[in-house]
């Protein structure tokens, strides 16, 4: 199929509120610290009670969310759960989907993978409170399993209903802008260069990219600019609906070790790789990338991108060889083995001018 995406998306939270209310009587709400401070998880907490629904709230998931903290969600709160809400950033988003599935199905974390055990799963809210991952419109999970960041991919846990509101975002920290903006801009960029792309992957990845490159440098200096969040969150979510086509590419894969073993953050640590791909890629979509972009590295450096992390030989190999084993290697155009791999890691830290020592 060219194009799926049972997702209802809401901008108005009236109208989310009539749709979350016929979705069942138990709900499971997935968040973290921020959605008590930026004003989120009291506007749907109002909601469920005055649909006088049950719900119970989870607020401690961490970045990259591990197997161990799927175990503890399920032994504190149980199964028994119509609605599992993501209320936040990528990782619970993504935490709340592969509950959804353990809530129905008798499987381990682990066998979430094996796609074929499973079928069901409860339904799925999504809210994002940053403007980055997407998971808001997509089929797929990240975790972390093992000390390796894998995501699985599964029509069950595309969301039911989605709710799109800017000013959640509003509150959000230079940091966390700017990776975030950048996670965006790398679903964007690894769509259009997938050798899976189509017309469709292609208007929203394209879309976002020239949204994305308009906005983020002028909102890190103006953060609390409605407008330029709700500019963001679309781009954000316009990039998840491409990627929920293509899936990623290879920065996403290069940039999963610096995330799991060098603690630098999901968006910064795939996006410097950007600038590597687009130029191995050698495709039209890459030259169309240049055309709105620009150079990929200048724009890294006008947002004052920088990673530091201390790094061994025998690293990089072990990181390449997750990555040559990764299903991004066979839809990335530019012919990623093992050599060329490495050759990335390589530049990123030899070469690109964005690696601090
Ligand atoms: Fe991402």
């Amino acid at each position: 199929m060219d194009f799926y995406l049972p997702t209802k998306l809401f901008s108005n939270i009236d109208s989310f509120s009539i749709a979350l209310e016929k979705l069942g009587e138990k709900f499971l709400i997935i968040t973290g610290k921020s959605s008590a401070h930026n004003g989120s998880l009291d506007e749907l907490t109002k909601i469920l009670n005055k649909y006088q629904k049950k719900y119970e709230i989870f607020n401690e998931t961490i970045e990259n969310p591990p197997k161990e903290l799927l175990e503890l969600i399920l032994k504190r709160h149980g199964k028994d759960w119509d609605v599992i809400i993501g209320l936040g950033g990528g990782s619970p988003m993504d935490t709340a989907k592969a509950i959804a599935i353990l809530c129905k199905n008798n499987i381990s974390v682990e066998e979430l993978y094996e796609l074929e055990k499973y079928n069901t799963a409860s339904k799925i809210v999504c809210i994002p409170t940053t403007a980055g991952t997407g998971s808001e419109v997509t089929q797929y999970s990240v975790l972390t399993i093992n000390g390796i960041k894998k995501g699985f991919k599964h029509e069950k846990i595309f969301p039911t209903i989605s709710l799109l509101e800017p000013k959640y975002s509003l509150t959000l920290p230079k940091d966390l802008t700017i990776s975030t903006g950048l996670d965006a801009l790398s679903h964007a960029v690894e769509s259009a260069l997938s050798l899976k792309s189509n017309n469709f992957s292609e208007l929203f990845a394209f879309k976002a990219i020239e949204i994305i490159k308009d906005t983020l440098p002028k909102l890190i200096n103006n953060l609390e600019n409605y407008e330029l969040r709700k500019r963001m969150l679309l781009a954000s979510t316009y990039a998840g609906i491409s990627i929920s086509v293509t899936g990623t590419t290879i920065a996403h894969s290069l940039g999963y070790s610096l995330t799991t073993d060098k603690g630098i953050r999901h968006g910064l640590a795939t996006a410097v790789f950007l600038p590597f791909e687009i130029e191995n890629a050698k495709t039209k979509n890459a030259e169309k990338i240049v055309s709105i972009l620009g150079n990929m590295l200048d724009f890294l450096k006008k947002l004052n991108v920088e990673i530091t992390f201390s790094v061994s030989e025998q690293e990089i190999n072990k990181w390449s060889e997750i990555v040559a084993n990764s299903s991004h290697v066979k839809v990335t155009p530019g012919n990623y083995d093992l050599q060329k791999i490495k050759e990335a890691y390589h530049w990123l830290i030899d070469k690109s001018g964005i690696y601090g020592r």
